[in-house]
């Protein structure tokens, strides 16, 4: 196992290598991701390595969302409002191809829902959406943490902020 740190993506961090083995993910993080975290557009959230702390390993994107009721599945209704919630999209997610399989993925997702429940104390949001990049990823969403998919949209999903809080207590 390795030990890493999550850090606010900030200049000094080396994002020119990442390598995930999606063009996307890798494009984002390298090109983007620091330009729109400055501007508050989005912000990104990155793992290094203690042993090599400028280096990305591992990242993730937060933007704030709204989900209206009717988007999401019965059993996640009670005891929503009728009118749009606050949610926290996780728009971006990787990790580096040398480290994939070993939980790090996992822990990032459960690192940014920690992250937005903190902030949905202090302003409000109640769920976490994730658009899967494929049926397979949808399914680890599943499978993983509870994650639902919203009716007419198998591919993106949603999630009770709580969930990983009650994980995080286990
Ligand atoms: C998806 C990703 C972040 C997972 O990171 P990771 O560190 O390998 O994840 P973990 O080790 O915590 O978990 C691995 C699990 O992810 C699943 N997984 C990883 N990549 C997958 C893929 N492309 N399709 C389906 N499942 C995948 C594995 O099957 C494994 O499932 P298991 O827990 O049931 O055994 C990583 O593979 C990655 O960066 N992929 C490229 C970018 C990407 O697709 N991002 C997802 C955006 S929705």
């Amino acid at each position: 196992m390795f030990e890493w740190t999550e850090e606010a993506l900030k200049s000094h961090h080396d994002t020119s290598t990442f390598e995930s083995g999606n063009d996307e993910i890798n494009l984002y993080l390298r090109r983007f991701a620091f330009r729109n975290h400055r501007r508050n557009i989005s912000k990104t959230f990155v793992a290094c390595l203690r042993t090599d702390p400028q280096v990305v390993v591992g990242y993730y994107t937060l933007v704030p969302a709204e989900l209206s009721l009717d988007d999401l599945p019965g059993r996640m209704r009670p005891g929503l409002p009728r009118y749009p919630v606050g949610a926290y999209r996780l728009a971006r997610l990787g990790v580096t191809r040398a480290l994939q399989g070993q939980g790090l993925g996992r822990d990032l997702v459960t690192a940014a829902g920690l992250r937005a429940l903190e902030i949905a104390d202090q302003i409000g949001g109640v769920l976490m959406i994730v658009d899967a990049m494929s049926e397979d990823l949808a399914d680890w969403y599943q499978r993983t943490f509870k994650m639902e998919p919203l009716g007419d949209r198998p591919l993106t999903l949603a999630v009770n902020l709580r969930t990983f809080q009650q994980a995080d207590d286990a």
